[in-house]
């Protein structure tokens, strides 16, 4: 699983280690590429969890874009705080039905799912339930709804650099030239509650954070609470 907010450099540096390929299941996020970045984040994807603006905008081409169209597809939109299915359908944050239908007649055999809402807030409450203070109830990064499907299907997860290495700098995105502190701890997303609360799962060590920026999670069965 590699986090869009990776803080990973360029592959002209040196690099230590490529493992993502050797997976049996890899999630990618938004838009993040593969192509021209494998020697830091391998190529392999079978899952691609997508928020509704990366599906709607269409300076994105998800439509036509190739490296759209391997993998699952998953797909959510930032709804208001627990508003029921029916009033999140009525109206979504991005309209994103036209495109949606287009590309299913386009595409029909690539899966493609869409999460219900309301999961996006039960990750909330946990998160709020696991913080000291009061969060503002925006919605989590695609980063941790990712890492809590995952867990659901695996039994075992490693993450990368979603909690940063020693490579940690202040761009967004490997494929970005953006730079902005706030990706990594959180402007819109209640990031840094995220990734405190994530941090407290890891079975790993520290050193596997600070070279590899790897976090080893359990899969929810082999969770005892
Ligand atoms: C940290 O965990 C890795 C396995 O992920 C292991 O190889 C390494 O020896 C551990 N390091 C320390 C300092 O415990």
């Amino acid at each position: 699983i590699m986090n869009v907010n990776s803080y990973i450099v360029p592959a002209s540096n040196h690099i230590l280690f490529h493992p993502t390929d050797s997976h049996d299941a890899v999630m990618r996020f938004n838009t993040a590429p593969t192509k021209g970045f494998e020697a830091d984040v391998g190529s392999k994807t079978t899952f691609r969890l997508i928020n509704t603006m990366v599906l709607t905008v269409p300076a994105y081409k998800f439509l036509e874009d190739p490296q759209y169209r391997t993998g699952i597809i998953i797909m959510w939109d930032p709804s208001q705080y627990k508003e029921s299915l029916h009033k999140w359908i009525l109206k979504p944050e991005f309209k994103f039905f036209d495109r949606f239908i287009k590309l299913r007649k386009k595409e029909p055999d690539q899966p493609f799912y869409i999460l219900n809402p309301l999961n996006t807030w039960q990750l909330w409450d946990i998160i709020q339930e696991n913080s000291p203070e009061k969060i503002h109830p925006d919605p989590p990064s695609s980063g941790t709804l990712g890492i809590l499907l995952l867990m659901k299907l695996c039994d075992q997860v490693n993450v990368y650099e979603y909690l940063p290495s020693k490579r940690k700098m202040d761009q967004c995105h490997y494929f970005s030239k953006g730079l902005n502190p706030a990706c990594s701890l959180g402007g819109y997303h209640p990031l840094i509650y995220e990734k405190n609360m994530i941090k407290k799962l890891n079975q790993g060590n520290d050193t596997d954070i600070y070279h590899y920026g790897r976090i080893t999670l359990p899969g929810l069965n082999g969770l005892e609470c």
